[in-house]
């Protein structure tokens, strides 16, 4: 079966989907982006990912080309074409070609999409916690906006995997921020206790998800920036994605962080998260 991608409103074979190469994106990293998790063909928590996709877009002064509903039953047509079925959804808007100048000029955004698929989770229970370092948080200011800007984020990531760990954490000013790809939590005295996003923090959908469900399994939350001496102390530290959804953490700079085993607050929470995908795309 071919991979397929959605371009400017076409569907096309994946590897026929060319984009200029003046185009903004490539030149500037002048764009956005989305990463959706697809369980059984169906994209989870679509219109919160769309909404950031808005909000991000409106960040860089760029408006979303399609109207969301009507973006929504494009993604909808092309999953019905696509041959992925578990697996995730990029998508990117950029704003488009035009002769190389740091200016705007007058472009018609590019906005594509197309499906991968992704290798089953492992079962939380029994996986193994993943190993992380520290980096400093280098990042710029608007750590809110989904920018395709990654370079920082691909730096630490390949440094922590160059250094036998899984991901890195950054840290601005002893406080942990988030990770290259992920949100982070601890829990502290049986609150959950997580970066308040904005500036240095992604509204990550995975974290979102997990503020709106532990209150009602019986965990407060505090969004708070906490540090890194506090993270060592925490009962639990695991770290979300949509890709990942709940990865526990077992060790920090080669640390032992004293944990052996995914930890009973991250099983909760995952058993929530596993019910709500099951309900949204059976
Ligand atoms: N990344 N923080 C950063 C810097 C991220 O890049 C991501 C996700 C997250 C988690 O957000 P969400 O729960 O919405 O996936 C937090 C995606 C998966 C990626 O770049 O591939």
């Amino acid at each position: 079966m071919i991979e397929l991608a959605w371009i400017n409103g076409e569907i096309v074979p994946l590897a026929d989907a060319h984009v200029g190469i003046e185009d903004r994106g490539f030149q500037f990293a002048d764009g956005v982006y989305e990463v959706i998790r697809l369980y059984n063909r169906k994209p989870f928590a679509l219109d919160p990912h769309l909404q950031r996709l808005q909000k991000s877009a409106a960040g860089i002064l760029l408006a979303v080309p399609i109207a969301l509903p009507a973006l929504a039953t494009e993604i909808g047509k092309f999953l019905a074409r696509a041959s992925v079925s578990e697996g995730m959804i990029y998508l990117q808007l950029t704003r488009g070609c035009a002769p190389r100048s740091h200016a705007f000029s007058q472009t018609k955004p590019t906005l594509l999409f197309y499906a991968r698929a992704l290798p089953p989770l492992a079962d939380l229970a029994t996986s193994e916690g993943v190993k992380l370092i520290t980096v400093p948080d280098e990042r710029w200011k608007r750590c809110w906006i989904k920018s395709i800007a990654l370079l920082p984020n691909v730096l630490a990531k390949n440094q922590a995997l160059a250094a036998g760990a899984d991901e890195a954490v950054f840290i601005e000013n002893d406080r942990v921020t988030e990770c290259s790809s992920s949100n982070i939590f601890a829990v502290i005295g049986r609150r959950l206790v997580t970066h308040p996003v904005g500036s240095k923090v992604l509204p990550g959908i995975t974290r979102a998800i997990l503020l709106e469900l532990a209150p009602r399994l019986g965990w407060p939350v505090d969004e708070r920036p906490f540090s890194e001496e506090e993270a060592l102390r925490a009962d639990e530290l695991f770290i979300t994605s949509t890709t990942r959804e709940i990865s526990w953490v077992a060790r920090w700079n080669d640390r032992d962080i004293g944990q052996s085993r995914c930890g009973p607050v991250a099983l909760k929470l995952n058993a929530a998260l596993r019910e709500r995908v099951q309900r949204e795309t059976a």
